[in-house]
C-alpha cells in the first residue's frame, strides 16, 4: 500500500542498492526537493554522503542561512557551502535568452560542485575512492516536461534535468524522479525534514535569474530581493500561503513607465506578482489573492523599492502561460 513510510523505506533501499558502497554527493538548491533527495540519501549511506550548497548570489533572502542552519540541524548532513556569486554573475553578464541562462546556471553548478569534490573531497581521492555518484531532486514533471519520460517535446531545459555536459563524470541518483510534489513533502515529512523546509513553495534552480526579464546584474538582483521579500511576508501575514502553490515576483528589467513619486516624475520598473493555485505545477490557476492583501503589497514595494514604481497582477492560467515568466 501507499504510505509515506513504506515510499521512504523502498527509495532508501534503491539508493542502498545504487550507490553500494561508493562516494556521492548531492547538490541542495533551498528547495523542497533537493533537500528531501538529501534526506533520502543520508539514511541510505550516512556520511558518505556530502551535501553541497552553492551559493550562486541567486537565492532569495536568507535562503542560504534556511540551508546552513534548518537543513543542517534537521538531517545532521555533512554541508559544504560554495561562494561562487562573483562567478556566476560574470558568466551570466550580458545574456537575457531564459534557456542561455538556465544553461550557463547549469554548467556553472557542475563546474561548482567538481570544485567542491576537489577541495572538499581530496583526502579521501588521495585514499582512492571516487565521487561516483550526483543525487539530484528531479521529480516526475521536471522528467515529463523536458522530454525525459514520455518522449514529450521540451518545453522548458530544467538545469536539473537538460543541460548537463556530455561528459559529466557522474552517475545520476534520482530518487524522487516517479513522484509528486505532495508526495515529496509527505516522504520528507516521513524523514523528519521540518515544516520549514517541507512546506516551502517551489523555487526554481535558476533562482532570480529567470526571474529578471533581461539581463542579471547584482543591482537588479538585490532589488527584486526586497520586492520578492514584502510580498512573501505579506502573503504569510495574510494566510494565504496554503492557497499558493507558489508565488513568483518578477522584474522587468527592460521594460520602463513613467510615473510620480515623491515630488517627481520616475521612469522605473514594473513588479509582477505571480501567484499560482496549482496541484502539480503541470497545469496552474492563477490565484484570487484578495484586493486588499494586493494593495499592501503593492504599496509597501513602491514604498520601499525606489526602482519600482509599478506593480503588476497576472491574471492568466497554465497553459497558456507557464507559472515563470521565463
Ligand atoms: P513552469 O514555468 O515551467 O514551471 O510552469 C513549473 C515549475 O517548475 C519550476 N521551474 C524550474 N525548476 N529548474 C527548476 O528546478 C528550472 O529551470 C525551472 N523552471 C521552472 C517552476 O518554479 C514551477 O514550480
Amino acid at each position: 500500500t501507499w504510505t509515506a513510510a513504506n515510499i521512504a523505506d523502498a527509495l532508501v533501499e534503491q539508493v542502498r542498492t545504487q550507490i553500494g558502497d561508493g562516494l556521492a554527493i548531492c547538490g541542495l538548491s533551498g528547495g523542497v526537493d533537493s533537500a528531501v533527495a538529501a534526506a533520502l540519501v543520508q539514511r541510505a549511506i550516512g556520511d558518505r554522503l556530502t551535501c553541497v550548497f552553492v551559493d550562486h548570489g541567486l537565492l532569495r533572502a536568507g535562503e542560504r542561512e534556511q540551508v546552513q542552519q534548518d537543513f543542517v540541524a534537521a538531517t545532521g548532513a555533512r554541508l559544504v557551502t560554495v561562494d561562487a556569486e562573483e562567478t556566476f554573475l560574470r558568466e551570466l553578464s550580458g545574456v537575457s535568452d531564459p534557456e542561455a541562462k538556465r544553461k550557463i546556471i547549469g554548467r556553472e553548478f557542475i563546474r561548482s560542485f567538481e570544485g567542491a569534490i576537489t577541495d572538499v573531497l581530496g583526502d579521501r581521492a588521495a585514499h582512492g575512492d571516487k565521487v561516483d555518484f550526483l543525487v539530484q531532486g528531479t521529480l516526475y514533471p521536471d522528467v515529463v516536461e523536458s522530454g525525459g519520460g514520455s518522449g514529450t517535446a521540451n518545453i522548458k531545459s530544467h538545469h536539473n534535468v537538460g543541460g548537463l555536459p556530455e561528459d559529466l563524470e557522474f552517475s545520476l541518483v534520482e530518487p524522487l524522479r516517479l513522484l509528486f510534489k505532495d508526495e515529496v513533502r509527505a516522504v520528507g515529512r516521513e524523514l523528519g525534514l521540518p515544516e520549514e523546509i517541507v512546506a516551502r513553495q517551489p523555487f526554481p534552480g535558476p533562482g532570480l535569474a529567470i526571474r529578471i526579464v533581461g539581463e542579471v546584474t547584482g543591482e537588479r538582483l538585490a532589488l527584486l530581493r526586497k520586492a520578492d521579500l514584502i510580498a512573501r511576508e505579506e502573503l504569510t501575514t495574510a494566510g494565504l500561503d496554503n492557497q499558493i502553490w507558489q508565488c513568483p515576483v518578477v522584474l522587468l528589467a527592460d521594460v520602463r513607465s513613467v510615473g510620480v513619486q515623491g515630488d517627481g516624475r520616475t521612469y522605473g520598473h514594473p513588479i509582477v506578482l505571480r501567484p499560482v493555485s496549482s496541484e502539480d505545477a503541470m497545469t496552474a490557476d492563477w490565484t484570487r489573492i484578495p484586493y486588499e492583501v494586493l494593495e499592501i503589497i503593492s504599496t509597501r514595494i513602491t514604498n520601499e523599492v525606489p526602482e519600482v514604481n509599478r506593480v503588476v497582477l497576472d491574471v492568466t492560467s497554465k497553459p497558456p502561460g507557464t507559472i515563470e515568466w521565463e
